[in-house]
């Protein structure tokens, strides 16, 4: 069933990569402006998850629900969902030959038809929101890695999503770059933004999710608020996780 409020509603999603079976049965429902953190050990089928939501995989079958737009195995909705979804990956995947500026104004000019006056306009609003204002003129490649994932923030954010997924957004940063991603991470989240963000920073979970969302091979075996799921963990494998990485 999906529930009436539920911005992004996955039904009985099932996938396989030729014969594997990458996820399993998945029913996961998404209110408007919860805060999802995904966890779950390496090749548990988080990035394959949320990819499915942004159209970028296909699977053979069940029914994702964005805001409505209901992207069946065919996967016709593509470009309606897309508009809906901001994405944000470990690696960046910026446009290393256009500047910031150029990276965050691509999209609104040629997938939303907005003039390049008004979307340098824009995408500067959102430069200042992920404190860089000053970075607009520069090539990726100036920039460090922090740095790099805020524009690419600033980025998603120009379309307007109303779902944003992050997959591993700092697991490819140095440490000390950790804290400015993740601020704005906060910083969006107490904007009320709708986010499901895989990752491993259990302090930011405990700071913004509403749920903790537990992947293991293929199948959602826990699903629970921060406070449950790190003070008392259900199932043997989600204790197993956390005391490997809480050590
Ligand atoms: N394009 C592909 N073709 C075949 N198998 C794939 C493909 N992409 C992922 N897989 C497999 O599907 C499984 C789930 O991969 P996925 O990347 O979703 O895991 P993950 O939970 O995100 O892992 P990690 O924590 O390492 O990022 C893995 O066994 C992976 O090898
Ligand atoms: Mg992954």
């Amino acid at each position: 069933m999906k529930d009436a409020d539920a911005i992004v509603s996955i039904i009985g999603l099932n996938k396989w990569f030729g014969s594997f079976h990458v996820l399993r049965d998945i029913d996961l429902d998404v209110a408007r402006g919860e805060r999802i953190v995904i966890c779950g050990p390496s090749g548990s089928g988080k990035s394959t998850l949320i990819r499915c939501i942004n159209a970028l995989e296909e699977f053979q079958e069940g029914r994702i629900v964005v805001d409505e737009i209901e992207l069946g195995p065919n996967l016709r909705r593509v470009d309606e969902v897309r508009r809906e979804v901001g994405m944000v990956f470990q690696n960046f995947n910026l446009f290393p030959h256009l500047t910031v500026l150029e990276n965050c104004t691509l999209a609104p000019i040629w997938v939303r038809n907005t003039s390049k006056k008004e979307a340098e306009a824009a995408a500067m609003k959102f430069l200042e929101r992920v404190k860089i204002p000053d970075q607009a003129n520069k090539y990726p490649g100036q920039m460090s890695g922090g740095q790099q994932q805020r524009v690419a923030i600033a980025r998603a954010l120009t379309m307007n999503p109303k779902v944003m997924l992050f997959d591993e957004p700092t697991s490819a940063l140095d440490p000390e770059m950790v804290k400015e991603v993740l601020d704005t991470m906060v910083d969006l989240a107490e904007e009320g933004m709708t986010m499901l963000v895989v990752t491993h920073e259990m302090g930011f979970a405990k700071e913004i999710a509403n749920r903790v969302v537990f992947m293991d091979e293929g199948q959602i075996i826990e699903s629970n608020t921060p406070a449950s799921f790190f003070a008392n963990p259900q199932h043997p494998r989600s204790q197993l996780f956390l005391s490997q990485i809480l050590r």
